[in-house]
């Protein structure tokens, strides 16, 4: 089912949230959620605040990533760390923040720890555009957003912008 996705600025995409202590089938229908939500959107990863529901859980799919196509992605409580000194620079936008992108500098690869969803914990080093989407799903669990990396100004400006956009939405329901 699909899910309406939270438009920044919203108190439930500013939180810390909780890690998962059950696998159970709520997390795997929570995650095919997210995943119908992220594709018809459409974006390349989606984490649970997004959707107003408070838990670590994301799903992503890199599809414009170069190299091997990896599945789609449903990824509990994940914990990240740099990897290398380097840095990269992507575009980024984000489903709560639509129709904004900006250059976010972050690490270039990250080792990432998970639990998928039968259980087993994972590791693995990502580069490239998985690294960077990681990052920023990792970072939404956390109350962060990419927006936060920018000078205070442009922030402010694209929270207006987003305060216009569900005045005008609202209405257009009303
Ligand atoms: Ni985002």
């Amino acid at each position: 089912m699909k899910r309406p996705i939270l438009i920044h600025p919203d108190p439930r995409l500013k939180k810390l949230a909780p890690p998962i202590t059950d696998l159970s089938d709520d997390l795997r229908l929570l995650a095919d959620d997210m995943l119908e939500t992220m594709y018809a959107a459409p974006g390349i990863g989606l984490a649970a605040p997004q959707i107003g529901v408070d838990t670590r859980l994301i799903v992503m799919d890199c599809v414009k990533a170069e190299g091997p196509r990896r599945a789609p992605w449903p990824c509990s409580t994940p914990r990240s760390s740099p990897k290398a000194t380097t840095r990269s620079i992507y575009e980024e936008g984000c489903l709560s923040i639509p129709d904004i992108y900006a250059d976010v500098e972050r690490p270039a690869e990250v080792t990432v720890r998970w639990i998928d969803p039968n259980g087993t914990e994972k590791q693995e080093t990502f580069d490239g555009l998985w690294a960077t989407c990681l990052q920023h799903e990792i970072d939404h669990l956390n109350g962060i957003m990419f927006i936060d990396y920018l000078t205070p100004l442009r922030r402010q400006l694209i929270t207006r912008k987003m305060v216009k956009l569900k005045k005008d939405r609202a209405r257009e329901k009303a």
